[in-house]
């Protein structure tokens, strides 16, 4: 038997006890006539004692060989410590070893297993497996876990079955890029991964499956974010005979339970908020609404004045930070350089501080008297001691910009608390979005969502003004998950993929086979899919994904421990009859 207790859990109730454990050696303290060792496994850590008084000489010497990370199994006694360590489950105990065995040994590792190690990065990617022995790491998968297995158990006590689709497909349009396989039985063709088991999940609708859930891996070819990954894991719905409400219900209920099982917060009803006011109000479509900062529009009151940035501008909006007249003129500077960066874009940024006394001092006190900025103050909502920040521009890009200034100061100021949990269903998202490559428009969520009651009229006139029967949950700032109603009958499907710019031949060639299955009894269904990884993060207070899963990616797309992707070799090559010469 290698072990008889894990290096967790002995504590002063088994002093005197003989035991068996093994694990990792974390730490040696040798002075020779006495040599500690912590011993690690993932359940803790116990300290070994070897005594040349009380020990072995045989196993001394084997002691005064151990190295860092070597394996090792012992046996020995359970003995009360003489310096006590009352942070640690067994702070109180050691174990006084007779005989000691090392079960493999180990190159000394290249950075320091402890919680905070001397690793960066880089280094601790390529080494991952002994990262993941580091305590943080290891807790994040096991946090992941319970986050795991609560959706599983809630899912299927409602009445979900888990059904796994397949992962070598046809495209799936999710708005990214496929990753694809070459077929070597197909000479010429492809598979693609699945971005999303979209396709699938509608055929179990109409396959009568009624409750579809499932915890499953996409794939999607695109740029790579602190919250991106190439390959992630969604928890995949889909639900029939429902309506939007059905499901905003059925997984704000899913929602609420995990944050009172995980976080042990009990959550009141998610509000809920339209795509166009989420715009207006926070310049986002996932606001971050656990601080206030909302945006407050000023073309009434900051415009035909003699001001011809403002007056030239679609929209002059502001936002009040919070103390933020204590900036000092420098800072504000700093705040100007950081809105003018080319990752943010604006041009410049004017404000107003708002004095104790009731009195206001602008950067364009040449332009606007004590009232016009007394109005400022009110539409944003600003109060004694605040400053207010005014970006202006075009609409689109100036609310983009303001959004990240306010995401920006509110983390500065420690509004965005990791403890602390604000969701919101964003939900009436636009059908469609305009591309400014392509020249014309694309699916905002996918082409299978359906529009509202009504709207499909207005695809020929106002195509831009048309509202899906679409939806997102936002946690704290990210999306954690979106879905929607889908489009359920051959017709109306056929009509949407004409207007996304398929011709009918393509649309056949491309998803035929589910136009086919809506001619057979498809029942009305929706859903929602939540991001896994971006859940669990969040839950865990943190927004890099990586963090939770075993063996990420790095931010060029690459595994740097199994060093992939890699070329193939021509053999491989031939026999998959690809010529790489375009
Ligand atoms: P969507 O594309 O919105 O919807 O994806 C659902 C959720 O998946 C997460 N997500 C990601 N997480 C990590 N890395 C990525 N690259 C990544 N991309 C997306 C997000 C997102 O909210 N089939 C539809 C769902 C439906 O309509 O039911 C879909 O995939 O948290």
């Amino acid at each position: 038997m290698y072990r008889t207790h894990s290096n967790g859990e002995l504590s002063a109730s088994n002093i005197d006890q003989e035991v068996t454990l093994s694990g990792w050696v974390q730490k040696i303290r040798n002075k020779g006539f006495m040599i500690w060792v912590d011993l690690r496994d993932r359940y803790g850590i116990t300290q070994l004692i070897f005594d040349e008084e009380r020990t072995a000489k045989a196993v001394m010497e084997i002691a005064s060989k151990l190295g860092r990370e070597f394996v090792i199994q012992v046996h020995g006694k359970v003995i009360e410590r003489e310096s006590k360590n009352p942070n640690m489950v067994t702070g109180d105990i050691e174990i006084l070893v007779s005989e000691v065995i090392i079960l493999n040994q180990s190159l000394t590792p290249p950075f320091t297993i402890e919680d905070e190690t001397d690793g960066g990065e880089d280094l601790r990617m390529k080494y991952r497996y002994l990262d993941i022995r580091r305590k943080p790491v290891r807790e994040n998968l096991i946090f992941r876990h319970k986050v795991t297995m609560a959706v599983r158990n809630y899912l299927s006590e409602k009445g979900f079955v888990e059904v796994e689709t397949p992962y070598l497909i046809k495209s799936t349009p999710e708005g990214a890029r496929d990753f694809v396989v070459p077929s070597r039985m197909n000479e010429g063709q492809f598979y693609a991964l699945p971005q999303s088991p979209q396709t699938f999940k509608q055929l179990l609708m109409v396959g009568g499956m009624d409750k579809y859930f499932q915890i499953v891996k996409c794939f999607r070819d695109e740029d790579l974010r602190a919250d991106r990954q190439p390959e992630f894991t969604q928890i995949d719905c889909e639900m029939a005979f429902v309506e939007q409400e059905d499901i905003l219900n059925t997984f704000e209920g899913l929602t609420r339970h995990l944050i009172k099982e995980i976080k042990n917060i009990e959550l009141a009803e998610f509000p809920r908020m339209t795509y166009d006011d989420a715009m207006k109000r926070y310049g986002n479509d996932k606001p971050d609404i656990r601080f206030g900062m909302e945006f407050g529009e000023l073309n009434a009151v900051a415009q035909h004045k003699e001001f011809n940035v403002f007056n030239q501008a679609e929209l002059v909006v502001g936002i009040a930070v919070p103390g933020g007249n204590s900036y000092t003129r420098k800072e504000i500077d700093k705040l100007i350089d950081w809105v003018r960066r080319p990752q943010v874009g604006a041009l410049g940024m004017v404000y107003s501080r708002c004095n104790d006394d009731g009195s206001y001092k602008s950067s364009v006190d040449k332009f606007y008297d004590q009232d016009d900025l007394a109005k400022w103050a009110e539409v944003t909502g600003a109060q004694k001691g605040d400053l207010i920040c005014v970006l202006s521009g075009d609409k689109n890009k100036v609310r983009a910009q303001l959004s990240a200034l306010r995401m920006e100061l509110a983390e500065r100021l420690g509004l965005r608390k990791a403890d602390e949990f604000a969701p919101l269903w964003v939900i009436d998202f636009p059908l469609l979005e305009w591309d400014e490559d392509s020249k014309r428009y694309h699916a905002m969520h996918h082409p299978f969502t359906s529009p509202k009651p009504g709207q499909l009229e207005l695809l020929e006139t106002k195509p831009g003004e048309v509202k899906a029967n679409a939806y997102d949950l936002v946690l704290n700032g990210n999306e954690i998950g979106g879905g929607s109603i889908r489009i359920h009958d051959k017709k109306t499907q056929a009509m949407m993929f004409d207007y996304l710019g398929f011709t009918p031949e393509e649309a056949k060639a491309q998803f035929g086979f589910l136009m086919d299955a809506f001619q057979y009894g498809a029942p009305p269904h929706g859903g929602i899919a939540f991001g896994l990884d971006r859940l669990t993060a969040i839950l865990g207070g943190q927004e890099t994904i990586r963090d939770f899963i075993a063996f990420p990616k790095n931010n060029a797309g690459r595994d740097v421990m199994i060093d992939a992707p890699a070329p193939i070799d021509k053999a491989q090559l031939k026999e998959l009859k690809l010529k790489l010469d375009l």
